[in-house]
């Protein structure tokens, strides 16, 4: 089986962090250096430098507090995702960063994933660290290796597994996201719980599942790594934790994202992929946590895209009792 580099849970001593996770990392390089798009705000700067000392290296896009303005960058770097990628490695290549540097990714999933895959494929693979800063990125996607960009119309049309040496999460952080975010980040954390933990989806269960943010991030990043580290590359277990990611991916074919978010389209995709025995509670606790349940879309479209879905993944779709 394949060594993962799985995260520690556990605390840097003097970080200002309510809840780090960390892998055993060591870094060489001479600067910090910020690139690409994004202000980075003082205090974050100042957190990456304490993390990594005097060592280290590149910072990448989407490092506003402001979500709106967030989503704009991610958006403009997915716009043209080829030239972005190529922009990413010609500049690492003008540094130039070698195999000993590494690559930060701070910001949410579309960074993650891009300064992941780019970090997977510069000069075959130097190290990157994930500091999310959205509770989706946090709970689910800056965890376990995977990295891709979205090419030919296709999620995910190119990726590398690539473990990072680390992610950090601060949750002072994630607490500043408006709460449809928050939500957001919700359905990943509530995949998670739904299909391993009980215990975790009590805590939705019960009154406001904000309150337990910590808890529910620090759970959520335990379990997904107990997955990885017995099924880094997807054979088997790891699919468990597409639960309501066939659903949808094809409601975002199927709508073009539209106004949905990904965690809110997850949440549409959870309920027909539960048995009927747990399936209204389910329901009940994804509204609890703000998230849609019904939305209107075209359900032909969505049926055949993923028929076409079960075709690719050999026949099967699972669904959870
Ligand atoms: N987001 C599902 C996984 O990392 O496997």
């Amino acid at each position: 089986m394949t060594n993962v580099n799985i995260p520690n849970v556990g605390q840097i001593p003097n970080l200002p962090l309510g809840a780090v996770v960390e892998t055993n990392a060591t870094f060489r390089s001479n600067e910090l250096r910020p690139v690409m798009a994004g202000n980075i705000p003082d205090d974050i700067y100042a957190l990456i430098s304490r993390i990594v000392g005097e060592q280290l290296l590149m910072v990448e896009a989407a490092t506003e507090r402001d979500i709106e303005k967030n989503d704009k960058i991610a958006e403009e770097l997915k716009a043209d995702i080829k030239e972005t990628f190529s922009d990413m490695l010609e500049f690492l290549g003008n540094i130039p960063l070698t195999r000993s540097d590494c690559v930060i990714a701070l910001g949410g999933g579309v960074v993650g994933d891009l300064t992941g895959f780019t970090a997977a494929t510069y000069l075959r693979g130097i190290s990157y660290i994930q500091i999310p800063t959205t509770l989706l990125a946090a709970v689910d996607s800056s965890v376990g290796g995977k990295t891709a960009i979205d090419m030919e119309g296709i999620k995910n049309y190119v990726g590398a597994f690539h473990q990072p040496k680390r992610v950090i999460i601060d949750p002072e952080v994630l607490k500043t996201l408006p709460k449809r975010h928050v939500s957001n980040g919700l359905a990943e954390a509530l995949k998670m719980a739904a299909t391993f933990d009980e215990e975790l989806f009590s805590l939705f269960e019960e009154g406001e599942p904000t309150e337990n943010m910590e808890r529910i991030i620090f759970r959520s990043v335990e379990l997904k790594a107990r997955v990885v580290e017995q099924d880094e590359k997807e054979q088997g277990l790891r699919k468990v934790l597409n639960f309501g990611h066939t659903a949808a991916h094809a409601i975002e074919t199927a709508t073009g994202l539209g106004d949905l978010l990904h965690g809110e389209c997850v949440a549409l995709g959870i309920p027909p992929m539960c048995g009927e025995k747990i399936r209204d509670d389910v329901i009940a606790v994804l509204q609890n946590v703000g998230l849609p349940t019904e939305y209107i879309f075209a359900k032909s479209k969505v049926k055949e895209i993923i028929s076409h879905d079960k075709k690719s993944q050999g026949g099967t779709i699972s669904v959870v009792k």
